[in-house]
């Protein structure tokens, strides 16, 4: 019987970057053929070969024109995706056929979508957190705790939507912050409650540009009002 070593790996890639996979590090002069096998999330398949007798490659149901070579397959045989889609999900395995038996590397690749994150009242004592198409799901938590309700809403391209709404009602809470976990990177957001109902949550950056704006305005006035009173003297 032939010998078989196969590796399994978990890989997670963000969206829109550039992904690539290896084979198993065999001298690629022993390699007589050299396969990539790929089940989609949606259960397509492609199969992308190499042979080196004639040096020749032949794709099957390979119609992403993402998901290529990463050299000429006689130098390298890796398999690159440039860029990263949410199709992209799937299993990925490269088979290397040699004298002295079939090596194996596959992949689970999982890609990851960074959700956008927005926090805004919708009610007296009222807020609402939401991560929109983030893929895994991300997980809100709430500074201080409140009364919540969490909803996932999950989309065709494998990205969730993640809403939290919660009511601190008659516990007077002047300030409220979301906090959104994600494999991609944490995010805090936090927003004063005000009485009544009110669209008030910005991200800080927001917070920044439209006090910058206000400064500008100001100095703007500032100047005018100068120049009109310097303007007065003169006459
Ligand atoms: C893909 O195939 C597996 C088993 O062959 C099945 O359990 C799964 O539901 C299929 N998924 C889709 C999206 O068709
Ligand atoms: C294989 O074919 C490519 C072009 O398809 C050529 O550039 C390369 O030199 C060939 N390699 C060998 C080892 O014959
Ligand atoms: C996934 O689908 C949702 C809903 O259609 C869309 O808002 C989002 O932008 C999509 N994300 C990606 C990465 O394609
Ligand atoms: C908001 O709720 C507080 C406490 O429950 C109450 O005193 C106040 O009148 C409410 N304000 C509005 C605008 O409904
Ligand atoms: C994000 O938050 C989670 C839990 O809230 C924590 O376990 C993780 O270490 C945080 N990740 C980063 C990159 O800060």
């Amino acid at each position: 019987m032939e010998g078989l070593a196969i590796a399994y790996t978990s890989l997670s890639v963000p969206v829109d970057t550039k992904a690539v996979l290896c084979c198993p590090p065999i001298l690629l002069t022993t390699v007589v053929v050299a396969t990539w096998e790929i089940t989609f999330r949606d259960n397509s398949s492609c199969t992308r070969a190499y042979r080196r007798d004639n040096n020749e490659t032949k794709d099957s149901n390979c119609t992403d024109t993402r998901i290529t070579w990463v050299s000429r397959p006689d130098q390298n045989p890796a398999l690159q995706i440039d860029p990263v889609a949410t199709t992209h999900d799937g299993n990925y395995t490269c088979e290397m056929v040699t004298p002295n038996g079939n090596f194996r590397h596959g992949y689970y690749l999982q890609v990851l979508v960074p959700p956008e994150v927005t926090l805004f009242q919708s009610g007296n004592g009222t807020a609402v957190c939401k991560a929109a198409a983030g893929k895994p799901a991300a997980q809100i938590s709430w500074t201080p705790e409140g009364t919540c309700v969490t909803e996932q809403e999950h989309w065709d391209n494998g990205t969730v939507t993640v809403q939290s709404t919660c009511s601190w009602e008659g516990h007077h809470v002047p300030n409220v912050s979301c906090s959104v976990s994600h494999v991609t990177g944490n995010k805090s957001l936090s927003l004063a409650l005000g009485p009544g109902v009110g669209i008030l949550g910005f991200p800080e950056s927001s917070l920044l540009i439209i006090l910058c704006m206000k400064f500008s305005l100001f100095l703007i006035i500032l100047v005018i009002v100068v120049k009109r009173i310097n303007d007065c003297r003169k006459e």
